[in-house]
């Protein structure tokens, strides 16, 4: 009997090989070539030459170029989620045709945010939602808790409101032949790793599935210009699970992530070819559904009295400014080597502005331990957040308070000077818009006039020594501080 023909294919790259390997030769990765059935309809279908009759296209005839001002326009009509958290990742929403990867963890709730999409979207649309991962029952039960809740449509009552379609099915065949027969505006398809296309040998959620299936459903979403939506699960090592490749074919990936202990979840665009990435969306998980949360510094505050060693700080994620709350801990240590810890934010920079504070204001912080966190579960990775880290910790540091109502935004230099930070004009906006009252920030913003406007007393310092005297009141280098 012939010996079945099988490949090693990478689950990193997707690159593959006829022999085993330790490590993949297209990538360099260890111990991620997987075994699967060589798919002689797939080889031959890569085979072809690159240059193909587009469908649609009319004539049949392989498509030439023309010169760009020939080309057609036709006017960008987004279609809204319903959601304005979802809308402002998306880009301003959903473009006819384009494929949108939703990715997550398990369990944060990406069938629930799509399922109230779809509600939402179901009055002004045809909306088609394939469940591959859960049947027809699991999901109508979501969509009544979601129901009863009213959150299921922030427009109103979705049990009054229109229907939509559902179709729990993994086998992709049958996804596609729904899909050609009514051709909605909008699909959603549970997961991307769930489906199956019955003509590859190998299990759902491989890397030739998932590569094929999402290829065969951005054809046919072009084709037809329905807007995509699929969910794609994360693997353990925090990546999109499936090949890189699903990333390229598709135009925005979006990740949607949450603190386990925390009920607020944060939607990101990673990529985005219709809009800005980074932009960020925010969510409360509440026992029926998700809510929008449209205020979010208000999450990410502490409480009203402020303490000592905390900081408020105004991060921008994207074109969003978030007013955000740091708390240090500077204590004795009682280790050789002093133990630094951060939440939120990435240790390295930790390190580092601990060594800019010893060197410049001369404090001796090596033989002290420091923790710094911040407030909400919130991950904070831009260096505006540098002068309010130093503040929090010299305050905890010597035991102050920073003046109420102030907040904090700049970029440390190593040699001590303080850094323009960008989207400074929006960042006071809406520290004034939360009652705050005083902003220490680099020198040489040119918002004096702006930000008297906002009732905010702008302070400006060309260094963190300066910029911390400027916001504690005292110079926390003096000793009798
Ligand atoms: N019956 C319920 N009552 C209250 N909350 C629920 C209920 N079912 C689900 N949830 C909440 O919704 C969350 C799961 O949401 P959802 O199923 O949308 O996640 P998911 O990201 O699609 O997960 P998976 O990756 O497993 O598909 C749960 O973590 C829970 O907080
Ligand atoms: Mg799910």
């Amino acid at each position: 009997m012939a010996k079945p023909s099988t490949v090693f294919v990478c689950t990193s790259c997707g690159s593959q090989t006829r022999q085993f390997f330790g490590r993949c030769s297209g990538c360099g990765s260890w111990n991620t070539l997987v075994e699967q059935k060589a798919a002689p309809a797939a080889d031959n279908r890569r085979r072809r030459p690159v240059v193909e009759p587009v469908e649609g296209a009319g004539s049949g005839q392989p498509r030439r170029s023309e010169p760009i001002q020939a080309v057609g326009e036709r006017p960008l009509q987004r279609l809204s989620s319903g959601y304005g958290e979802l809308d402002r990742v998306l880009g301003g929403g959903l473009v006819p045709g384009s494929l949108v990867l939703v990715g997550g963890d398990p369990g944060i709730g990406k069938s629930t945010l799509l399922l109230q999409s779809a509600c939402s979207m179901a009055g002004r649309a045809s909306v088609l939602y394939v469940s591959a991962e859960e049947s027809a029952q699991q999901v109508k039960l979501r969509w009544r808790r979601l129901a009863q809740s009213g959150l299921g449509d922030p427009a109103g009552d979705p049990e009054v409101g229109a229907d939509f379609q559902l179709l729990a099915e993994t086998d992709l065949e049958l996804v596609l032949q729904e899909l050609e027969a009514l051709r909605p505006a909008v699909a959603i398809i549970d997961s991307i790793q769930a489906l199956h296309d019955a003509e590859l040998g190998s299990a759902p959620g491989s890397v030739a599935q998932v590569r094929d299936c999402a290829a065969a459903l951005a054809r046919i979403a072009k084709r037809q210009d329905t807007a995509l939506l699929l969910v794609g699960h994360v693997t353990k090592e925090g990546a999109l699970a499936g090949p890189k490749v699903l990333e390229h074919l598709v135009d925005a990936v979006l990740t949607f992530e949450g603190d386990r202990f925390a009920s607020h979840r944060l939607l990101r665009a990673v990529k985005n070819r219709f809009g800005a990435t980074h932009e960020l969306g925010v969510f409360e998980m509440r026992d029926r559904g998700l809510a929008e949360v449209t205020n979010p510094s208000e999450l990410f505050l502490g409480g009203d009295e402020p303490s000592a060693g905390t900081a408020t700080i105004v991060a921008c994620e994207g074109t969003r400014p978030l007013v955000v709350e740091l708390q240090a801990l500077v204590s004795t240590t009682s280790y050789a080597s002093p133990r630094r810890s951060a939440t939120g934010i990435a240790a390295n920079r930790l390190h580092q502005i601990l060594a800019v504070l010893e060197k410049h204001l001369g404090l001796p912080l090596s033989r002290f331990d420091c923790y710094l966190a911040v407030a909400g579960g919130l991950e904070v990775e831009e260096p505006a957040a540098d002068l309010g880290v130093a503040a929090a910790v010299v305050a905890s540091y010597r035991d102050l308070t920073l003046p109420p109502g102030t907040v904090l935004v700049g970029e440390l230099g190593l040699g001590g000077q303080l850094r323009p930070v960008g989207q400074l004009e929006l960042r006071l906006q809406e520290a004034a818009r939360l009652g705050f009252t005083r902003a220490v920030v680099p020198k040489g913003s040119g918002l004096a006039k702006a930000a008297a406007g906002l009732g905010l007393q702008l302070l400006e310092a060309g260094g963190v020594a300066e910029a911390l005297v400027a916001a504690l009141g005292v110079n926390p280098a003096d000793d009798r501080a």
